[in-house]
């Protein structure tokens, strides 16, 4: 049973496929209305979340199908002490797909092992959040029309932001990437992502504090919040939170072509000012995650014979 636990499980190709389908629904919308009619999502999320969940839900919906969930996850089994893998197991009786939400690293991958059908990691603790990553990437597909020769800076919570680790491994598979990783010496990104995904495929990056001084260099400043539900220790997260803090002022001397994304939700990171300059794009990026993720949903139904 296919499904998509990190950004690397899908291809270059697939990618590509993905964002042609979700460029097709945002022309021609009414085509894809009845698409999954009588198909059902579970929503299983463990976690806060806004955006993600809703945009699911949306996406659903606009594919003509069903959704049900399980938000809170103080009222359901879990909170009886359930396992992940009997809740996937259950759950694959009442639905064709399931987007799933889970504080702890791995506990997609333990569903996805369980569910007898596909499951969609919506996000599993300081690890990856892929459909996130499709957002981004349709983002930039349609501002930069490349995925080549880009360079990115990402800037804030490098060690427990998901999405960081999952558009760095998205990133890495094109020509001429390059990053730079601006964040306080504690939130550096996590060797694990540089060992495994930026090492491998050769990816040139460098570490610094400066986010003004960075900015001439970059063609897409990824901007993200200090993730406090991870710190150990709320004395940490309140020296660093507001760390950087991206104003017009500070954008008054950065390139006309370097985009400003934003995965949202955001605390301080960016004033409010800058959200009518005509970089910033993360109001982009939240409508763009959920034409891919009906994109992806009629993909992984397709794949699983329920389409
Ligand atoms: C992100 C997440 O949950 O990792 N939010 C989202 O899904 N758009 C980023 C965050 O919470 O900071």
């Amino acid at each position: 049973m296919r499904s998509v636990i990190d950004i690397m499980d899908l291809s270059t190709a697939e990618i590509q496929d993905l964002i042609v389908t979700a460029e097709d629904i945002i022309e021609n919308p009414d085509q894809y209305a009845h698409a999954c009619e009588r198909k059902k999502l579970a929503t299983l999320f463990f976690e806060p979340s806004t955006r993600t969940r809703m945009s699911f839900e949306a996406a659903m919906y606009e594919l003509g199908g069903h959704v049900i969930s399980m938000s809170e996850a103080n009222s359901s089994s879990a909170a009886k002490g359930e396992s992940v893998a009997d809740t996937a197991k259950t759950v694959s009786n009442y639905v064709d797909i399931i987007a799933m939400r889970h504080p702890k690293e791995g506990a997609a991958l333990v569903a996805s092992m369980n569910a007898s059908v596909p499951v969609i990691n919506a996000g599993d603790g300081g690890h990856c959040h892929p459909t996130q990553t499709m957002a981004d990437l349709l983002t930039i597909w349609r501002e930069k029309k490349q995925f080549d020769h880009l360079t990115i800076g990402f800037c804030g919570d490098l060690k427990f932001g998901r999405t960081v680790h999952s558009l760095a491994g998205a990133m890495a598979r094109y020509e001429g990437t390059k990053l730079v990783l601006i964040s306080p010496e504690e939130l550096r990104l996590p060797d694990y992502v540089k060992k495994n995904i930026l090492a491998p495929a050769g990816v040139p990056f460098t570490e610094t504090t400066d986010l003004e001084g960075s900015m001439n260099d970059l063609d897409i400043l990824y901007m993200t919040r200090v993730q406090r539900e991870r710190f150990f220790n709320e004395e940490d997260y309140l020296r660093l939170k507001d760390r950087y803090i991206l104003t017009e002022e500070k954008l008054k001397s950065a390139p006309e072509r370097m985009i400003v994304m934003h995965p949202l939700p955001r605390v301080n990171e960016i004033s409010v000012a800058v959200d009518e300059d005509p970089r910033a794009c993360y109001f982009k990026q939240v409508l763009y995650g959920k034409y891919m993720r009906m994109a992806l949903i009629l993909k992984l139904l397709k794949e699983a014979g329920r389409l």
